[in-house]
Parts: structure tokens; C-alpha cells; sequence
């Protein structure tokens, strides 16, 4: 089996059900249910022998040593994460401990049952980091795409940690030879994805007539990749992968994020139409994100040298997907509106309003 980490997540549950479409070989899914797991995403597995659920922090050093001992997963894929960079402005704490200690946690565990393995059993294992094209910095409008070589220069405290777990990952491979691989993917988007992120939040708020609140100008790029295909390049690399070797993963797909709120509302129209008039009515303008990175950019052309992986959506399909799954799912929305996401709302952008 597999063991995997955050798969009540976004990615994490998108890719534990594209696992289980595609495969028997069972998946151990160890996730802390934080306000971004949540089961309701893996609802289709209910009953389902080949998924195994451990509520449980990848900080807590004992619960893992017990998982790998008693499950002997053949690899790792770590997707468990604190992920938002507007979170972590207002609270860093978290992110320095899921994003850098639970990641040494899971190291030195991982490291310790693969001590203990011999012959193929040893060769064969994988720990799989599942990073962000963040930790590369920022980029100018005439910069080349972030390259596997391009020095980190994380921004955020949230691209920080990132930047510190991978450091940590290569760290683990070049001084202990743990067999890691690591991916840096651009900005996801599909089904599942929590409503505090931009495509999500635009879709649930324009169907409920909201404001649609654009940071600063509305001019930083993003490079999107529909989530399915994020999950296809893990199992590329999971597969063929060479140890020690990162892998960046995007789609070829740089937009400001004034054109994504755009595409939303257009299609919204063509799908839902408000009475009230078009939904970019509801764009409101409102102040930046502190640090905010202008561009990112991503250069996939080595995963697909030597994997042979490249984005099967096109945006126009993946958008299209993706916003008739939350038309077709809001009441999966309508609960993870909880208590606590009114409160974060109320925090994050209440303060934005002048
Ligand atoms: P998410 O916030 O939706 O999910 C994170 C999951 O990790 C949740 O299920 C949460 O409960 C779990 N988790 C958090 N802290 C934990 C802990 N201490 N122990 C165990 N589980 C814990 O995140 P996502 O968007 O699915 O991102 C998954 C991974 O992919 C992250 O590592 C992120 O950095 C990376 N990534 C995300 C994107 C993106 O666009 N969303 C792009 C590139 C890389
Ligand atoms: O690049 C990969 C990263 O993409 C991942 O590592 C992160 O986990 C993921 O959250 C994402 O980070 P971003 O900060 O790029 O994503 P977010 O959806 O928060 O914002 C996308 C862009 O939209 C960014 O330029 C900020 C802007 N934005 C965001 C929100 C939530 C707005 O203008 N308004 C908003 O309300």
C-alpha cells in the first residue's frame, strides 16, 4: 500500500480517489481533518476495503513509526500542508510546524522503517514530496518560467515553509540517501478545492451574489493546472521518477487573475444566469495581499522530457469541469461555510474594505 498524507484535502482527496479509480493497491490516508480535510470529500470510498483512514498529525512522531510498522507502505506521498498564503500572513505559527516540522517528522520516520528494509524492498521505497512553484519567488513580466534550477526565493511565510520542507527533502536524500522525489506544481484548480482560494471563492460567491474581491490590480499571473492533472504527473513521478530529482509541473497556462474572475463570471452567466445582470457586476477592487508575488511561471518541458507527462485539460475544459461540479455540488459548499470559514472571511477581507 501507499501511505498518504493530507488526502482529506483538496489535492490530496483528488488524488486518493484517482488512485483508487486507476488501481487496487490499497491507500493509508493519514490526515489531521484541520478546517481544509474533510471526509465528505472521500465519501465515495465509504466501504471501501482499499482506503484506510488515520485521523492524526504528521507531527506526532509515535502514530507514524506505529503506521509504518503495522502497514509497511511501500511509499510515501505527502501532500499534508497548511496552503494558504493569506492564512499564513495572519498566522505563520501553524505553517512553520505542519509545512517544516511535520515534514522532518515524517523524514525521520520514513527513514527509520527504510533502515530496516533490505533488497527490493528497500530499493523500491519512495517518499514523495508534493511542493509548490512558490518557493521560487516572484517573476517579471519578461522572465523565463521558474526552471528546477532557478534558486528559491520564497516570500510568504507560507512559500517559506514550503521552501524549508524541501530543503529538508533534498537534505534527507543527499546526506542519508532516502529515495525522494520532489514535485513544485503552479496553482491548481477542480473539485473539492476549499472556498478560500481564488477560483473557488469567486465561483461560491457570484452565486451568491457577492462581492467578487480582487486584490490590488488584479494583474498578477498565475499559472493554472487542473487538478487531475496534478495528480496524473504524481504518478508519473511516483512511477519513473529519478531519486533525488525535483520535477515542476504547470499547464502552460499563465493568466492574470482579472481574466480568471472574467472567465468564471462569463461561464456563470452561460450556466446560471443571475436576473439581477452579469455576474462581473459583483467585482469589487479591494486592498493587495502584503508580499503579494507578481508572476509565476512554470517551465514543465523536463517532466516532460523524461516522464512523458503534460497536461491533458485545456483551461476551457478544466474551468468549464470544475465550475459545473460546484454547480452540481453546492451542498458541499454550503458546509464547509462553516463557523469558522464566516470567521476567516470576516478576518481576511473585513479589513480589506477601505
Ligand atoms: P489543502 O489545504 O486543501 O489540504 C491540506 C490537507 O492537509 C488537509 O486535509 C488538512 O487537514 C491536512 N493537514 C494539515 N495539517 C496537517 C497535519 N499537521 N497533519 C496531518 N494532516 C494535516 O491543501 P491542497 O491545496 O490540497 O495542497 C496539498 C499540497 O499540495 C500542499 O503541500 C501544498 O503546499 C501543495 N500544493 C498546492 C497547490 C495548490 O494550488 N493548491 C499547488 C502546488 C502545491
Ligand atoms: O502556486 C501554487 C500555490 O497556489 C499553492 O502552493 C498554494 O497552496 C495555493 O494556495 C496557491 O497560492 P496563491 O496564493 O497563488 O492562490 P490563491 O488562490 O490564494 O490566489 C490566487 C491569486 O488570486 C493570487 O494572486 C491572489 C489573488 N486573490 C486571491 C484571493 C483568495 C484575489 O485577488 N482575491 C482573493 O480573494
Amino acid at each position: 500500500m501507499i501511505l498518504v498524507t493530507g488526502g482529506a484535502g483538496f489535492i490530496g482527496a483528488n488524488f486518493v480517489l484517482d488512485w483508487l479509480r486507476a488501481s487496487d493497491e490499497p491507500v493509508l490516508n493519514l490526515d489531521a481533518l484541520t478546517y481544509a480535510g474533510n471526509l465528505e470529500n472521500l465519501a465515495a470510498l465509504q466501504g471501501d476495503g482499499r482506503h484506510v483512514f488515520v485521523h492524526g498529525d504528521i507531527c506526532d512522531r509515535a502514530l507514524i513509526d506505529r503506521l509504518f510498522a503495522e502497514h509497511r507502505p511501500r511509499a510515501v506521498v505527502h501532500f499534508a500542508a497548511e496552503s494558504h498564503v493569506d492564512r499564513s500572513i495572519h498566522g505563520p505559527g501553524d505553517f512553520v510546524r505542519t509545512n517544516v516540522e511535520g515534514t522532518f517528522t515524517l523524514l525521520e520516520a520514513a527513514r527509520g522503517y527504510w533502515s530496516t528494509l533490505e533488497g527490493e524492498e528497500k530499493a523500491a521505497f519512495r517518499f514523495l514530496h508534493v511542493s509548490t512553484d512558490e518557493v521560487y519567488g516572484s517573476l517579471g513580466p519578461n522572465d523565463p518560467p521558474f526552471a528546477e534550477t532557478k534558486a528559491f526565493e520564497p516570500n510568504s511565510p507560507y512559500s517559506a515553509s514550503k521552501a524549508a520542507s524541501d530543503h529538508h527533502v533534498r537534505a534527507w536524500h543527499h546526506t542519508y540517501g532516502l529515495p525522494v522525489l520532489t514535485t513544485n506544481c503552479s496553482n491548481n484548480y477542480g473539485p473539492y478545492q476549499f472556498p478560500e482560494k481564488l477560483i473557488p471563492l469567486m465561483i461560491a460567491n457570484a452565486l451568491a451574489g457577492k462581492a467578487l474581491p480582487v486584490y490590488g490590480d488584479g494583474r498578477n499571473v498565475r499559472d493554472w493546472l487542473y487538478v487531475g492533472d496534478h495528480c496524473a504527473a504524481i504518478r508519473e513521478v511516483l512511477a519513473r521518477g529519478r531519486l533525488g530529482e525535483t520535477y515542476n509541473v504547470g499547464g502552460w497556462n499563465e493568466k492574470p487573475n482579472l481574466e480568471i474572475v472574467h472567465t468564471v463570471c462569463a461561464l456563470l452567466d452561460e450556466l446560471r444566469p443571475d436576473a439581477a445582470g452579469p455576474h462581473a457586476r459583483l467585482i469589487t477592487y479591494v486592498a493587495d495581499r502584503p508580499g503579494h508575488d507578481r508572476r509565476y511561471a512554470i517551465d514543465a518541458r523536463k517532466i516532460e522530457r523524461e516522464l512523458g507527462w503534460r497536461p491533458a485539460e485545456t483551461f476551457e475544459t478544466g474551468i468549464r469541469k470544475t465550475i459545473a461540479w460546484y454547480l452540481a455540488n453546492q451542498d458541499w459548499v454550503a458546509h464547509v461555510q462553516s463557523g469558522s470559514y464566516r470567521e476567516w472571511v470576516e478576518r481576511n477581507y473585513g479589513e480589506r474594505r477601505a
